[in-house]
């Protein structure tokens, strides 16, 4: 069993710290609200701090989970960041969805310190991270990753190696890039099926049996149709990450044509209310227009 430390107590944060403890590891919680550090702390019986660093001290293992690049950068560097607490030989890994270009600046002050560090981006959902069924996609050695993966398994059910530091990064773009052309056409769908006068429960029962089948078909119908947004992941989110992906995609030199769209009809979603609606809201966007 491992002495760590996780920053972040997000969505997704506060349930993957808990996962932890039920395995048995000895964890303990930063978190910038302060209030819901504490309340991690009592609902899962582990240790809080005030900052990062003194989170960091004396820990094998720091996992971050926070918003963007930014907030990542204050977290893990800087005087009260993480890496100021950590001894040479512990391991830094981080689950927040970022640019890769951020993982490599860390994984670059780490290495001067003599630490480990992984980018880990996960997928799976709020659901996924409070079942601990979560996606992670590692970039990083393959010695630190070979040390963190027993960890990692509290949360996770499929936690791979995808190549050296910003290549976990780099795939959940190629994760991102792929839901949102599948959600904008699932809510096109629903759109078009409401305007037919059709029951759209019931078309999706019988098309999520054949080729039209996907995740957010499956996870998500239901709630689009009943015009119900409040399932995690938040459009404010999804604009952040596929903002990474393009940005990316401009120096690599690949054509996104369809996720430059779709975020624009996201950047459409927020100007209607719905910065904090679950990615699903494209359709609220649809039925809007329809007048
Ligand atoms: N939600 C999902 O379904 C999902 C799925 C896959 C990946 N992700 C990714 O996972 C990450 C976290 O998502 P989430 O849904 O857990 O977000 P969230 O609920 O908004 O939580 C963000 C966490 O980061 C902390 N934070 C933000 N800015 C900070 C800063 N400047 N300094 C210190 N702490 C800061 C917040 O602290 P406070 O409590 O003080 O605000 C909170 O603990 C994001 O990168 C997201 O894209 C999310």
């Amino acid at each position: 069993m491992a002495k760590v430390a996780f920053i972040g107590l997000g969505v997704m944060g506060y349930p993957m710290a808990g996962h932890l403890v039920k395995h048995g590891h000895q964890v303990t919680v930063y978190n910038r609200t302060e209030a819901k550090a504490q309340a991690w702390a009592k609902e899962h019986g582990g240790n809080y701090q005030v900052t990062p660093r003194a989170a960091a001290e004396g820990q094998e293992f720091v996992f971050v989970c926070v918003g963007n690049d930014d907030d990542l950068r204050l977290v893990t560097l800087g005087d009260n960041g993480a890496l100021a607490g950590m001894s040479a030989g512990s391991i830094l890994v981080d689950h927040t969805t970022a640019s890769a270009d951020v993982a490599r600046e860390i994984a670059a002050v780490a290495q001067s310190l003599s630490i480990g560090f992984m980018d880990a981006p996960v997928s799976g959902g709020q659901a996924g991270a409070e079942n601990g069924v979560l996606t992670v996609m590692v970039g990083g050695e393959q010695s630190i990753f070979d040390s963190a993966k027993p960890i990692i398994d509290a949360y996770a059910r499929c936690v791979e190696l995808l190549g050296e530091v910003g290549a976990g990064q780099l795939t959940k773009m190629v994760n991102q890039i792929c839901i949102a052309g599948v959600v904008q056409g699932l809510a096109e769908g629903l759109h078009f099926a409401r305007s037919a006068g059709l029951d759209g429960e019931k078309v999706v029962e019988v098309i999520s049996k054949g080729a039209a089948q996907s995740w957010q078909m499956e996870n998500r119908y239901q709630t689009m149709w009943q015009g119900e947004y409040n399932l995690g992941f938040a459009v404010d989110w999804m604009r952040k990450d596929l903002g990474i992906a393009l940005t990316e995609a401009r120096r690599n030199g690949s054509h996104l044509p369809l996720t430059a769209l779709v975020d624009q009809f996201y950047s459409e979603v927020q100007a209607i209310g719905g910065a904090r609606w679950d990615t699903s809201s494209l359709l609220a966007k649809l039925e809007k227009n329809r007048g």
